[in-house]
């Protein structure tokens, strides 16, 4: 068996910065209300004239993330990629990373756990690398949110909350013991599936029917989100997760270096960081400025809190989401 290591992180974030403020040309919303309830001060959304896509955004994270690892786009022999908002309803993302970066024709797989992707995309890359299958494998996770939300007073209680953004990691293998991803840890609860969902067009609602019902309080192809019955979810699930991923490893809330919640909303990350007593410097947040980019979320906040030397060799750093599935996960690193 070999070890698995995050060898590089990077991110890319569109330009185009919509503050709070700026979602009033669309829709009855306030600064105010926005922040006491999510903490989100800004989102970037793509420019609609700009190159950027979910799969192109993903590039651009996943060029630093390679260039950091100190590899080359050939030495990378398997692409995870998850998203929710793929360029196309098929093929994924994946595939076209390959394409972009100009790599050899190396597997590529799409990852559909929506704000869990990343963190399930970690645990298979692992798999791969302790198995011996692989040894260098980019993990991104991507999102194009605003391409597909509803701009109106109608929308707010989710448009206002999602932003775009991709954030990659290299995962390397490594022969040295007690070094990298120590665990991860995955669950699901799939009869929450419709309480934040996006229902059609999908084949159980084709673009047939929703032309012919043609109805104009029809919502199904906009996300949709039971706010209070996930929040009050997330709040247990996180818990339950990062508890699960320290006693695995024989380890309490005060070996943790660096916790990265999943941006959903700053208040569950508040409530987590209380749960487990930990210090402001101990948690890792930036949905301020970015809102909630899903799949994006925890490999943007891994590459900036890395930038900001936030994470040191020897740190436990411990990974979490939780969202739409509902799914829920854990990873526990040793940096
Ligand atoms: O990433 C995946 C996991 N996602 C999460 O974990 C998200 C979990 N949920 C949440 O973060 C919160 O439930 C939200 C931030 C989505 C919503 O906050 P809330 O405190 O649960 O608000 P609410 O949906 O209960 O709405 C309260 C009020 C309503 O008005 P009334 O009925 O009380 O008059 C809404 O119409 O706030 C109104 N409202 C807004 N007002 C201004 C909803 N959205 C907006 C808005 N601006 N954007």
């Amino acid at each position: 068996m070999y070890n698995s290591k995050i060898t590089g992180v990077g991110h890319y974030v569109p330009e185009n910065i919509i503050t709070n403020n700026d979602l009033k040309q669309w829709m009855d919303t306030n600064d105010e209300w926005i922040q006491e309830r999510t903490g989100i001060k800004e989102r970037r959304w793509i420019d609609p004239q700009s190159e950027d896509s979910t799969s192109i955004m993903g590039v651009k994270a996943a060029k630093i993330a390679i260039e950091r690892a100190g590899l080359t786009k050939d030495d990378i022999d398997f692409i995870i990629f998850a998203t929710l908002s793929p360029d196309m309803y098929f093929p994924g993302g994946g595939v076209r990373v390959q394409d972009y970066l100009g790599m050899p024709t190396i597997g590529a797989l799409d990852i559909r756990n929506q704000c869990s992707g990343f963190i399930y995309a970690v645990s298979v890359a692992d798999q791969f690398i302790k198995t011996g299958m692989y040894k260098n494998i980019l993990v991104i996770g991507s999102e194009n949110h605003s391409g597909g939300l509803e701009r109106s007073t109608r929308g707010r209680n989710v448009t206002v909350i999602f932003g775009d953004g991709a954030g990659a990691v290299v995962m390397s293998r490594s022969s040295k013991k007690d070094i990298g991803i120590l665990s991860t840890h995955l669950h699901s609860e799939g009869k929450h599936a419709k309480e934040l969902s996006l229902i059609g067009p999908s084949t159980g609602r084709w673009v047939d029917t929703i032309i012919k019902e043609n109805d104009p309080n029809d919502v199904s192809y906009y996300p949709y989100m039971n706010g209070q019955f996930v929040f009050k979810h997330a709040i247990v699930r996180f818990s339950e997760v990062i508890t699960e991923g320290l006693q695995a490893n024989n380890l309490t809330s005060e070996d943790i270096d660096l916790l990265i919640p999943h941006q959903a909303n700053l208040r569950i990350a508040q409530f987590i960081q209380k749960k487990f007593g930990l210090s402001d410097d101990k948690v890792f947040n930036n949905i301020m400025k970015y809102g909630n980019t899903t799949a994006a979320s925890i490999p943007i906040a891994l590459s900036e809190a890395w930038e900001q030397r936030k994470i040191n060799d020897g740190d436990i750093v411990v990974l979490a989401a939780f969202g739409s599935g509902f799914t829920w996960g854990s990873v526990i690193i040793k940096w």
